[in-house]
């Protein structure tokens, strides 16, 4: 589709805003698709001429790679299309951010924890690390978890805008990488199911070798 009947079609098609975007942040919706469907389509339409032309579309290619490596992933929404370098589309999740999910109203079935280790496994073992799981280890997640519970019943990793590749990075680093996505099981035992201190996850982020612990904090993950 030429870019003005695409933009035409997006404004008459989007059914939700999920994130507004602005100079440096992603616009996000859920978009009608010809077949009836609903996808996910994230963007830089809101973003500076500059930062579009450069973060914006490294941002996207680099999340459209991370995608297309971990198609085969049970827990990853499928890359449905790239309708321009400024953009993506994905399988929309039908299911609530793990950030916005209260512990004193909501049981999470304690499989989620399993979910999340087999995912994480499978991610690295396929040489990506997500790189921005949560914000902390406490259970509060930051702003923004990248982790939704879907209403199918599935844990699932989405925003690999951050994503890291074992072929384009030092071995430590993206070990580092790892261990900070690993920590996510400990931020779901903690804020989730604070009794189970006897999962290997819940101190885990006491037990940080020190040399990850550095390249994190360098990296600001931490
Ligand atoms: N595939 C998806 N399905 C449903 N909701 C999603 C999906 N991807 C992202 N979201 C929601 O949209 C929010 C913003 O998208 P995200 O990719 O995290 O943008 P940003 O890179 O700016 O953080 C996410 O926190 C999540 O709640
Ligand atoms: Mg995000």
């Amino acid at each position: 589709m030429p870019g003005a009947e695409w933009r035409r079609y997006v404004e008459e098609n989007t059914q939700a805003v999920l994130q507004v975007g602005g100079q440096d942040r992603a616009r996000v919706r859920l978009l009608r698709c010809p077949d009836g469907s609903v996808a996910l389509l994230k963007d830089f339409s809101r973003a500076n001429w500059l930062y579009r032309q450069t973060i914006g579309r490294l941002s996207i290619h680099n999340e459209s790679a991370a995608h297309a490596a971990a198609d085969s992933l049970r827990g990853v929404p499928r890359l449905l299309a790239r309708p321009n370098a400024d953009s993506l589309l994905v399988e929309a999740v039908a299911g609530r951010s793990l950030n916005t999910i209260a512990r004193e109203t909501h049981r999470l079935p304690f499989e989620i924890i399993e979910q999340a280790r087999q995912l994480l496994t499978g991610l690295h073992a396929l040489g990506i690390a997500h790189a921005d799981l949560g914000h902390d280890a406490d259970g509060w997640f930051g702003r923004d978890a990248n982790v939704l519970w879907g209403e199918d019943g599935q844990l699932y990793l989405v925003d690999l805008a951050s994503a890291v590749f074992r072929s384009r990075c030092p071995a430590p680093v993206f070990e580092a990488f790892c261990w900070h996505d690993r920590l996510l099981i400990t931020k779901i035992l903690r804020r989730f199911f604070p009794d189970r201190q006897d999962e290997p996850e819940f101190h885990m982020h006491q037990q940080m070798p020190a040399s990850q612990r550095r390249w994190l904090k360098l990296l600001k993950k931490i």
